[in-house]
C-alpha cells in the first residue's frame, strides 16, 4: 500500500510569521492518515522544522546543489537542508527548469545528492501548453522521467510529481482522464526501469484546491499532491489534507 502524501510548496512566499500556519495545520490535524509535507522558503526550514517536531507535519526544501560543499555563493547542499532539519527536497519544478536552465541531468545530480544526504527527492515533471497542444505530452514526461530520475531510486527516497506546466498557478487543471492517462504512463514506465516501481508515489500538482482535490484524489495512480498556492494557509490545505485522508 502507498501512503498518500499531500506537500505544500510554499515557493518564494513566507516570513517567520507564516509558521503560524503550521502550528494551525497541525492542530487541526494532529494525526492524518496521509503524510503531510511542507518545503517552505530556506530561510524557514530549520525554524520550521522545530516547530513541527514530534506533529504530523514533515519539512522539505525547494531544491539543492548537486554537489556536496564548494564555491557556490547562495546555493544550499542538500546535507544543509537535512541539517536544518528537512526531511524531502522538491528537484526539478518547472520554475527552477524555467528560471535557472535546469536540465534533467542537472535534475537527477541534484536527486542523487539528495539521496547521499538522506533526503527523499520529489521530482517534478510535465508538459508545456504548447507541447500538449502538439500531443507530445506522453514523449516530454516519458523523456522528462528517464533523465531525471536517477538509478538509485526506490519507493523509500524518491517521489514523482507530474504538474503540468499550463496549470501551474492558472486555476486550470487537465481533465481527469488526462491526469490518468500520464500517471498510468508513469507507473508503468517506472516499471520497467525500477524495482519496487509499484510502491513509488505518484503526486499531482497544478491548481489543487480544495474543490478540485477529492476528484484528483480518486484518479488512478494518483497518491497525493503538490500544491503551491493553497497551501499557504493551514484552512485550504488541510481541507485539501482531509480529502486525501478520505480518498
Ligand atoms: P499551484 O502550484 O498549486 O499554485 O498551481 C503547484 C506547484 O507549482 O507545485
Amino acid at each position: 500500500m502507498r501512503r498518500k502524501l499531500a506537500a505544500g510548496n510554499w515557493k518564494m512566499n513566507g516570513l517567520a510569521a507564516s509558521l503560524a500556519e503550521v502550528e494551525a495545520l497541525a492542530k487541526a490535524h494532529p494525526a492524518p492518515r496521509s503524510e503531510v509535507l511542507i518545503c517552505p522558503p530556506a530561510t524557514l526550514i530549520a525554524q520550521m522544522a522545530w516547530k513541527a517536531k514530534g506533529g504530523p507535519v514533515m519539512v522539505g526544501g525547494q531544491d539543492c546543489h548537486p554537489e556536496a560543499s564548494g564555491a557556490h555563493t547562495g546555493d544550499i547542499a542538500a546535507a544543509m537542508l537535512k541539517d536544518a532539519g528537512a526531511s524531502h527536497v522538491i528537484l526539478g519544478h518547472s520554475e527552477r527548469r524555467a528560471d535557472h536552465g535546469e536540465t534533467d541531468a542537472v535534475v537527477r545530480a541534484k536527486a542523487e545528492a539528495a539521496h547521499a544526504a538522506g533526503l527523499v527527492a520529489v521530482i517534478c515533471l510535465g508538459e508545456t501548453e504548447a507541447q500538449r497542444d502538439a500531443g507530445t505530452t506522453l514523449d516530454v514526461i516519458g523523456s522528462q522521467l528517464r533523465g531525471s530520475v536517477p538509478a538509485g531510486a526506490t519507493a523509500a527516497n524518491t517521489v514523482i510529481a507530474y504538474e503540468p506546466v499550463w496549470a501551474i498557478g492558472t486555476g486550470r487543471t487537465p481533465t481527469l482522464a488526462q491526469i490518468a492517462e500520464v500517471h498510468d504512463f508513469l507507473r508503468a514506465d517506472l516499471a520497467t526501469r525500477l524495482a519496487g516501481a509499484a510502491d513509488v508515489r505518484l503526486l499531482y500538482g497544478g491548481s489543487v484546491k480544495p474543490s478540485n482535490a477529492a476528484e484528483i484524489f480518486a484518479t488512478s495512480n494518483v497518491d497525493g499532491a503538490l500544491v503551491g498556492g493553497a497551501s499557504l494557509k493551514a484552512a485550504e490545505f488541510g481541507a485539501i489534507l482531509a480529502a486525501l485522508d478520505a480518498a
